[in-house]
Order: C-alpha cells, then structure tokens, then sequence
C-alpha cells in the first residue's frame, strides 16, 4: 500500500482551513506532502518560497505535523506526485460550490494519470466559509485576521498590505 499523499494548493497564503484538512490527512497516510502550485507565481501575494516559510512556521512544533513534508512545485500536479511517488491527491472540500471544480480537476488528474486518486476531505464546520481570497480581502482594508489564519500569517499579510489603504 502507498502511503504518500500530496496536498497541493497555492496556499496563498495557508488560513486555518488548509490547517484543519492536513492535520486531518496527517491521520490517514503515513507521509504528507504539502505542495505549493508557483505555476501563476507573478499572480500570488506571496512568492512560492514566503508560502512555504509561512507553512513551515506553522507546522513548528505541532507534535501531529512530524508526518509532513513542504515543498513547491510547477507545471503539472500529476507529474510532482509521480516524482514524489505520491499516489493520492488531497483536497479540501468545504461546500458544494467547491464540489464542480474539484471534480473535474480530480477527473483531468485521472486521465493524464491514472493511478492517482484524488481524496476530499471536509474541514471542520467553523473553517467551511475560509478562503485565501476573502482572507486577502479582509488583509487589505485591514480587518481582524485571528479567527481566519495563524498569527504569522497575520503578521506576513499585515506587511504586505501595510500602507494599502
Ligand atoms: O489552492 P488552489 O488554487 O485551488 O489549487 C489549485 C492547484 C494548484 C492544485 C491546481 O491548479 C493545479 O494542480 N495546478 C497545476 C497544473 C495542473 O496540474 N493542472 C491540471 C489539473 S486541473
């Protein structure tokens, strides 16, 4: 049995709800993966390396994340997992809305390789409403971030959008 899963996202930055699914994986394979997309580098507020940190600061200390490993990736996602003799893709699924998507991107994986599956998991009911984008948003007009991200991210995003307004 392959025990490697690959949780992929651009992770931009990680909110409590990336957390809540990789802890939750952490149970369930005997190695974790945690893999930031810089396919649209240009596009993210934060760069693949400030993502990874960020995860890494996060994962500091947590007796449950000694399973996980973070890394970055770019071009396609089916080709990292080959490579990291991963055989399974997680991925958060908080509502319906998520469901269309990630159902057809699980089905494009399939084709291009069809020996990895892709598992969704549901977070927590008090994370299914976290996004990267509504955090970013709240980040720019410089609104509470605690009950969305760690306190670093906090930190990272109040930086980056310091001066905005
Ligand atoms: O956190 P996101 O932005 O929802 O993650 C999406 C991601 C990065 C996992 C997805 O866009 C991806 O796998 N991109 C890599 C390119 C690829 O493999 N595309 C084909 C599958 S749709």
């Amino acid at each position: 049995m392959n025990t490697i899963a690959l949780y992929p996202g651009s992770f931009d930055p990680i909110t409590y709800g990336h957390l809540d699914i990789l802890e939750r994986a952490t149970k369930l394979f005997e190695k974790v993966i945690v893999t930031v997309a810089v396919n649209k580098e240009k596009s993210s507020v934060f760069s693949g390396e400030e993502r990874i940190d960020l995860i890494n600061e996060c994962l500091r200390g947590k007796t449950w994340a000694r399973n996980v490993e973070v890394n970055k990736f770019k071009g396609l996602l089916v080709n990292h997992a080959t490579k990291m003799k991963a055989k399974t893709l997680i991925r958060g699924v908080r509502q319906i809305s998520d469901f269309e998507y990630e159902f057809r991107m699980a089905l494009t994986n399939k084709r291009l390789q069809p020996s990895v599956d892709t598992i969704f998991l549901m977070p927590d009911e008090e994370f299914t409403f976290i996004s990267a984008s509504l955090v970013k948003e709240i980040a720019y007009w410089g609104g509470d971030l605690s009950s969305f991200v760690p306190p670093n991210v906090a930190e990272a995003l109040k930086a980056k959008y310091s001066g905005n307004q």
